[in-house]
């Protein structure tokens, strides 16, 4: 399975704090926001991962995660040049998903909650038809909203509804089939311009392939799009981080966790940092 992070926004609400860079760079406590979508992927047993990011930023991105090699994965990069949807991405990403699934994620989406890895790797070794997460939230409407029938099963999915027949939105992290693709070349823009995943969503649906994996109470779906929103996902990792000890999706660790480098490896990167993030890279390598 390939994985894809769209990270082409321009980050807008967040100016002027997002003008020098891509929001998707700025931090989220102690890291980089990609940090986060990054590790889900990676998560879900993703090696190969497909950066999209605006014309204005590849530079930036490449500069920070490089190819990849050292956390014992693949980095490639996209630009995306509008805003024309999310759904775009699998048109962007034609060649580099070739025939195999693909798992998308947006690059300002950060899940953390126990039993999410485990729901990744199963989810990450499904390669027929689609999963996507609802998540219960107290303002369906800004998102897209999925409604279910008394045995949970998922009957209708809307875009930004006024009127949400459910309160699960969808979050950002979508798993498909190689159908996907052809899909995405077939849909037509929506009233605001954009290739709509929704729209794609409902195609898996109709066609009974459309699978949705809810996300319970004391699961963490975080929004980063406001300074306050952003600063409260800020909040949220430090506290997590402070309490327990461990730190949530720092790429190295969750590297060498999945096997993907060895302890010499982690080791060697713990050097790059003369701080406390190195000191903690060296704790596992110590303790584990
Ligand atoms: C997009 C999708 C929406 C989904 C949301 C999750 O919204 O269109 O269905 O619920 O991401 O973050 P947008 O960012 O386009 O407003």
């Amino acid at each position: 399975m390939k994985g894809i992070i769209l990270a082409a926004g321009s980050g807008t609400r967040l100016y002027p704090a997002s003008l020098p860079i891509s929001k998707i760079l700025l931090p989220v406590y102690d890291k980089p926001m990609i940090y986060y979508p990054i590790t889900t992927l990676m998560l879900a047993g993703i090696k190969d991962i497909l950066i999209i990011t605006n014309p204005y930023d590849i530079e930036n991105f490449k500069r920070v995660l490089g190819d990849g090699s050292k956390l014992g994965v693949k980095f490639s990069y996209e630009i995306q040049n509008e805003p024309k949807g999310i759904a775009e991405s699998f048109i962007i990403g034609e060649k580099f998903i070739g025939k195999e699934s693909v798992a998308l994620i947006l690059g300002d989406n950060i899940f953390h909650g126990f039993g999410f890895s485990t729901m990744l790797k199963m989810v990450g070794m499904k390669n027929k038809g689609a999963t996507i997460f609802g998540y219960r939230v107290k303002d369906p409407e800004r998102f897209g909203v999925v409604e279910f029938d008394d045995k949970g099963q998922a009957i209708s999915i809307e875009e930004k509804p006024k009127n949400p027949k459910s309160d699960f939105a969808v979050t950002g992290l979508y798993f498909y089939d190689n159908k996907v693709v052809e899909y995405a070349k077939n849909l037509k823009p929506s009233d605001r311009g954009e290739l709509e995943i929704t729209d794609i969503n409902k195609i898996y649906l109709k066609e009974n392939k459309l699978k949705v994996e809810i996300l319970g109470r004391g699961f963490a779906w975080l929004d980063t799009g406001t300074t306050e929103s952003l600063l409260q996902a800020s909040n949220f990792v430090s506290a997590m981080e402070i309490n327990t000890g461990m730190k949530i999706s720092c790429i190295e660790e969750v590297a060498y966790r999945m096997g993907y480098i060895s302890k010499q490896d982690l080791s060697d990167l713990a050097k790059n940092f003369k701080n406390g993030y190195g000191e903690y890279l060296q704790r596992i390598v110590i303790k584990n």
